[in-house]
């Protein structure tokens, strides 16, 4: 059992989730690494040991709910408890068509890992962090979950529902101890933008956005540590973008 704060954090083997998984080491939390892709997951977790951190792996695919009840489970085995949650697994799917060109494999594979998958690490996590006397869990929604994201009408109808999803169970269980919130990215260096089909779109984009430049994974990891600390008490059910004021205009 482990006497540091324990963060879980999903989407840990790459991007947004693996940069917030090693603030939250260097913060002195042991981190549950959960995470489909088992290369990326260890990757980040010899990182986080080789840092001097407490890192576990485990393999966890957020769209098939008994998964990610045995990862949680795992976590609570490993480190007793789970003090902060991160639900950043996504995926954009096949972003660039046009609504009515969306596949329905597309659909259900992006509403499945992107919105009921947050539904299930919920399902699973309030009831420990209720247990345990309280917690705090950040759902990764993006700015296409507070306004519309053309060419991506699966991706934004899910982080829509993410949003919606947070300030619901927001509601319900403020008074009992778990904060939850949700942190909206505006577009961020990750493998997502810079690997997959938007990376022309999304480099053109950039140019004419507010700040000029892409964000990086630490500035959206910076906003979810503080989500979880003890400095965000009276933060409970919000959607926050981080964004380089992209909503802003
Ligand atoms: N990069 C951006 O500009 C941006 C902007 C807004 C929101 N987001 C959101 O941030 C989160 C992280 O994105 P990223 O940019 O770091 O992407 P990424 O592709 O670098 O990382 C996503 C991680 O999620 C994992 N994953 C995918 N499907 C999974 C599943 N079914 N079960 C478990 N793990 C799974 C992948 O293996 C990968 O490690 C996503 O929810 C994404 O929608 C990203």
């Amino acid at each position: 059992m482990s006497e540091r704060k324990v963060a879980f954090v999903t989407g840990a083997g790459s991007g947004i989730g693996r940069a917030t998984a090693g603030l939250f080491a260097a913060r002195g939390y042991a981190t549950m690494l959960a995470d489909l892709n088992e290369t990326g997951g260890r990757e980040t977790e010899a990182a986080i040991r080789a840092a001097g951190g407490e890192a576990t792996f485990v393999s966890c695919n957020v769209a098939d709910d008994a998964s990610v009840q045995n990862s949680v489970e795992q976590a609570v085995a490993t480190y007793g408890r789970i003090d902060a949650a991160f639900n950043a697994a996504g995926i954009d799917g096949d972003a660039g068509r046009l609504t009515a060109d969306c596949t329905l494999e597309n659909w259900n594979r992006v509403i499945a890992v992107d919105l009921t998958g947050v539904w299930y690490c919920m399902r699973h996590q309030i009831p420990q962090m209720l247990k345990q006397g309280g917690g705090a869990i950040v759902n990764c929604a993006s700015t296409a979950g507070l306004r519309g994201a053309a060419y991506c009408g699966v991706y934004s109808a899910a982080k829509h529902g993410v949003v919606g999803l947070t300030k619901a169970a927001g509601l319900e269980y403020a008074a009992q101890g778990v904060r939850i919130n949700a942190v909206c990215p505006g577009m961020i260096r990750t493998p997502m933008t810079q690997a997959g089909p938007m990376k022309a779109v999304i480099d053109d984009m950039v140019v004419t956005t507010p700040i000029g430049r892409l964000g990086e994974p630490e500035e959206i990891g910076a906003a979810v540590l503080w989500l979880c600390g003890d400095d965000a008490t009276f933060v409970h059910g919000q959607a926050i973008a981080v964004d380089g004021a992209l909503t802003s205009r």
